[in-house]
């Protein structure tokens, strides 16, 4: 495997995606090259998660420490429900007994959880302090960990209280993917199909010629490092043209519309996000069929690579009267319209605002019986 470095090149503060297999002894010196011309302190928070921790903390703090950061560990327990406020004052009370001043950093080693927690602590922290993402599942490496939108949830939705902070640095190694348990794997593995339907149809193509993608170790090194890169690619090529969300970014939520209200339906149990995003990629290519905008065969395509992928193209048993209200509910919705991103080929969507609701309840029911 090679290393990749991507740039995300912003108005205010452009970074890279440095992929760097088997690299974590050489993040110290990443942070240092990357953070040039910035005041940057000697200080550094380091928020992970005990497992993360425990498989990667000594090589990440010895990296730190060799380059002459002086570095405090936080860690909070795994899973969505700490994502907080709750838990980010924690983080708060560290970094005010560590002395984290305005040119100090913290560092997200772990998964969306983790990095979406510590950048919206690091956003507030004295109003704004240096950020660095290490991602460490799939997900957060080609999702969750560019863009700069960090934040919590508030007990009644996802995400409700947040910021954009963007970092310093997203460093990732893609070989602690071998780790990761493999439904999580997969649930990353939606996103990265998101990609190719949305603009690639190369990257899609490639996908569909892998002999297998539904295993981390059944994929060949250097497939898995194109997939990661490409995916970095494809997210930092949007959020360039996009950081604050103004108009195209709004195609990354491909299969998160239907996505978001199975996940909460279900409260967030009966599908993890990747999944529900593989069944909402799923429901918005058949709703484009049904609409005329793109053909059966790219349909069928879609379906038959999120299978290989070992993701559901099936819904769970949901009240389907439920996705309805939650989709006018969602907070993506526009003047009582719900805006549903669609296929129009492999590689290419539009923006709709006027998916008629019959056809909506008609591919809800093809996916899967409701619960009434
Ligand atoms: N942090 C994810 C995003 O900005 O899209």
């Amino acid at each position: 495997m090679r290393q990749s470095v991507i740039s995300v090149a912003l108005p205010d503060q452009s970074y890279n995606i440095a992929i760097v297999p088997n690299g974590f002894d050489q993040l110290g010196n990443w942070v240092i090259v990357q953070a040039e011309g910035v005041n940057l302190g000697r200080q550094i928070l380091l928020v992970s998660n005990p497992a993360i921790f425990k498989l990667y903390g000594d090589r990440v703090v010895a990296s730190l420490t060799k380059v002459g950061f002086i570095v405090a560990v936080h860690l909070i327990p795994a899973g969505e429900q700490h994502k907080t406020l709750a838990s980010v004052q924690k983080i708060y009370d560290s970094a005010l007994k560590h002395r984290l001043e305005r040119s100090s950093t913290m560092v997200a080693l772990g998964g969306g959880v983790v990095g979406d927690m510590t950048g919206f602590a690091a956003s507030t922290w004295l109003r704004g302090i240096n950020f660095v993402q290490v991602p460490t599942s799939l997900l957060a490496m080609v999702d969750a960990s560019i863009g700069g939108k960090t934040g919590v949830n508030h007990p009644k939705g996802k995400n409700l209280i947040g910021a954009f902070h963007q970092p310093r640095l997203v460093f990732i190694d893609p070989l602690v993917l071998q780790t990761l348990p493999r439904r999580e794997f997969r649930a990353g593995m939606a996103e990265v199909i998101k990609y190719g339907v949305i603009g690639s149809p190369g990257f899609f193509e490639q996908m569909e010629a892998a002999e297998k993608l539904s295993d981390v170790q059944s994929i060949a090194p250097e497939l898995l490092e194109s997939i990661v890169v490409q995916s970095c690619q494809a997210k930092a090529d949007v959020v360039s043209q996009d950081e604050k969300e103004a108009g195209l970014r709004a195609i990354l939520n491909y299969g998160h519309t239907i996505g978001h209200a199975v996940e909460s339906l279900g409260n967030y149990q009966d599908l993890n996000h990747g999944e529900a995003v593989a069944v909402g990629m799923v429901a918005a290519g058949r709703i484009a069929a049904g609409m005329g905008l793109w053909d059966q065969e790219n349909c069928d395509r879609q379906e038959a690579l999120i299978t290989k992928a070992g993701l559901p193209v099936t819904l769970p048993v949901v009240d389907h009267g439920g996705i309805v209200t939650a989709l006018l509910s969602d907070k993506k919705v526009k003047a009582g319209k719900v805006r549903f991103v669609l296929p129009t080929a492999i590689g290419a969507v539009v923006i709709r605002d006027d998916v008629p609701e019959n056809l909506l309840r008609s591919v809800l029911a093809e996916l899967g019986e409701s619960l009434e």
